[in-house]
């Protein structure tokens, strides 16, 4: 897959920095020593973390080399570092991963929050934020448009979609035999768009990415016109002309 857009992504920073600071305000440590943000992007959700934790050593750990870049350019006193977090494994004497909107994007994710879970000292704390939404019309339509067009033949497009989550009763067995403490919930935000094509905007970003990757730029094109055509009718302009995009995500706090 191509490498990840720091510009594309940060289009809508606000709105996608909301659930880490959600995620932030219920991790129960008053301070911390090392931190990791698992997944930093450009680094949005690090400086909340060198804000929240100021006395810590913050580090940042991504896999895309154009996310690291913006995020060293914007943080030159965090350590950041190219890892796939696969088969990364932390530092002894870590306080605090802290994973917002990356694990959805890795291959049998539950076993690897297991594995960086058990690796944390006593106290420890993972602290974990996923989108919740392939339901969502924004989501389902993009499988719907890759199964019809020109495009339905190509298997990597059909395999772009990403996976559903697993339910929270799977995380709670999975994690609970080794928390001392583990909240799990949903929030469902309603991001204010300016239209449809904000939303298309968006999902560029991210969950169309799998999608644009395997097609060439013409008929990456003709795939976002068709996606734009289909999720028209389930974001109607409200009073002002702005749609709603809904938008469920799952928190996982975990007490090592
Ligand atoms: C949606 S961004 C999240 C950025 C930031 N944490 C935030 O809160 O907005 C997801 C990031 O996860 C990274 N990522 C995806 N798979 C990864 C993997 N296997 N190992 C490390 N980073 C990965 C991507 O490169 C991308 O920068």
């Amino acid at each position: 897959m191509s490498d990840w857009s720091a510009n594309q992504y940060l289009k809508f920073e606000d709105e996608r920095t909301r659930p880490p600071r959600d995620l932030i305000a219920q991790i129960p440590l008053a301070r911390a020593q090392r931190v990791i943000d698992l997944g930093c992007g450009p680094g949005n959700s690090t400086e909340l973390l060198v804000a929240r934790f100021s006395e810590a050593e913050v580090m940042g750990l991504d896999s895309s080399p154009n996310m690291l870049a913006q995020a060293r350019t914007r943080l030159p006193n965090c350590t950041f570092t190219q890892a796939d977090l696969t088969t990364w494994t932390p530092p002894q004497r870590t306080d605090l991963l802290f994973a917002n909107a990356v694990f959805q994007w890795v291959p049998d994710h539950p076993a690897v929050l297991r594995r960086l879970l058990e690796s944390l000292p006593a106290g420890g704390v993972l602290a974990v934020q996923m989108p919740d939404n392939t339901d969502e019309p924004a989501l389902a339509l993009m499988r719907e448009v890759a199964s019809r067009g020109p495009w339905a033949k190509s298997s990597s497009v059909n395999h772009a979609a990403r996976d559903e989550l697993p339910r929270p009763t799977t995380y709670y067995d999975l994690f609970g035999p080794l928390s001392s403490r583990l909240d799990i919930w949903h929030t469902i935000y309603n991001h204010v768009m300016s239209g449809p094509e904000a939303i298309v905007e968006w999902f560029k970003g991210s969950a169309l990415r799998p999608f644009l990757s395997a097609l060439d730029p013409a008929m990456g094109n003709d795939f976002l016109a068709a996606y734009l055509d289909a999720i028209k009718p389930h974001y109607l302009p409200r009073y002002d002309g702005k749609v709603l995009l809904r938008f469920p995500r799952l928190f996982i706090v975990a007490v090592r």
